[in-house]
């Protein structure tokens, strides 16, 4: 599998860390220091769905493609209005694509699963065109009074298309049954039957868990797949790590004696986007120029589950 076409799209809305002192017992200082993070961008106005369609266009567009070329939708996602149908089937309406749809919902790291996923599918020759869409909005998860954690998010939708070739050097994923140290919990329906106690809860995180089992699970995920590609750290041109915390990103650069001109970043201006936050960090950069033919990138991500997600793959455009 290899990558031929990136996009992107942002909420309009920029919200500093001045504005969150506005209303919250925050400060810039406190919020630059343990996140890195100075502004987010954040859904006022706007759909995700719009914003998922957005950045899909524009992926098919850079691939050279047009909807009708696309023969599969894989759209990771945590949150929407929707339960059902699933985010990929309206993205499918929105763009005026025709082929089958699926979502994926591995928290942080969906954008790594949905990519392996669409590996696999293009491995088996089962498609020639894969459309991977991450669109998340963590914001409507939290509690904007909880200074904790409002202040950590930000929305967006990143997109890649991806065909047959030489692109995919390495993947791993790893899953461990951890469901007390982040959760968000929607309250069902009720029913004349339920007897039981039911209850729903904005997002709750362990930060510092959370902090400290990312460093140790995305240092061991990339000296794996180093170790069975056959590369040294400075052999990738590029890290992009999921952007939870420019100290996680710290930590992981230091823990592979690296310097941070291999990590690019985009968490100080548009805070955890989530799923997100990888493909809207790749479209920058190939938008950039940033990318040349034969680059080395390893992409790296962890999220509530608690999931892991990483591969290594050659930039082919
Ligand atoms: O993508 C999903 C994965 N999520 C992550 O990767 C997040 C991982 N965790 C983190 O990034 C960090 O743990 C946080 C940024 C969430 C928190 O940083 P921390 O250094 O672990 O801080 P803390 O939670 O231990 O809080 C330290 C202090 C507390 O005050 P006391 O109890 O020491 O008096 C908090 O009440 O900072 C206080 N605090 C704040 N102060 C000002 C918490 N939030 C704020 C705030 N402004 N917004």
């Amino acid at each position: 599998m290899k990558i031929i076409g990136t996009g992107r799209a942002h909420p309009s809305k920029v919200v500093t860390n001045a504005m969150l002192e506005q209303f919250l017992d925050t400060n810039d200082e406190w919020i630059v220091s343990r996140t890195g993070m100075k502004e987010r961008r954040v859904i006022s106005s706007e759909k995700l769905e719009d914003m998922a369609a957005d950045a899909a266009r524009k992926a098919i567009e850079d691939a050279g493609l047009k909807p009708d070329d696309i023969d599969y939708i894989i759209c990771s996602n945590v949150v929407n209005e929707y339960i059902t149908p699933g985010l990929s089937c309206i993205i499918q309406g929105a763009i005026g694509a025709k082929c089958a749809c699926v979502d994926v919902n591995a928290a942080c790291s969906g954008f790594i699963y949905a990519l392996d996923m669409a590996d696999d599918r293009i491995r088996a020759g089962k498609a020639k065109h894969i459309l991977v869409v991450a669109a998340e909005e963590p914001t409507r998860m939290v509690d904007w009074t909880d200074r904790s954690l409002c202040v950590l998010f930000g929305d967006g939708a990143g997109a890649v298309v991806v065909s047959y070739g030489e692109g995919m050097i390495a993947s791993r994923l790893t899953t461990q049954s951890k469901t007390d140290c982040l959760y968000y919990v929607r309250k069902l329906e009720p029913t004349p039957y339920i007897t039981k106690p039911e209850y729903g809860a904005p997002m709750y995180m362990n930060g510092r868990e959370v902090f400290k089992t990312a460093v140790l699970s995305s240092s061991r995920d990339i000296k794996r797949l180093l170790d069975k590609a056959g590369l040294q750290p400075s052999d990738i041109k590029y890290y992009i790590l999921h952007q939870a915390n420019m100290r996680i990103i710290e930590a992981i650069a230091n823990w592979l004696k690296l310097d941070m001109s291999y990590f690019p970043h985009n968490v100080d201006r548009c805070g955890n986007t989530s799923s997100a936050s990888i493909p809207l960090l790749l479209d920058e950069l190939a938008r950039e120029g940033k990318l040349k033919k034969g680059d080395k990138i390893l992409m790296s991500a962890f999220g509530a589950g608690f999931t892991t997600g990483a591969c290594i793959f050659e930039w082919t455009k």
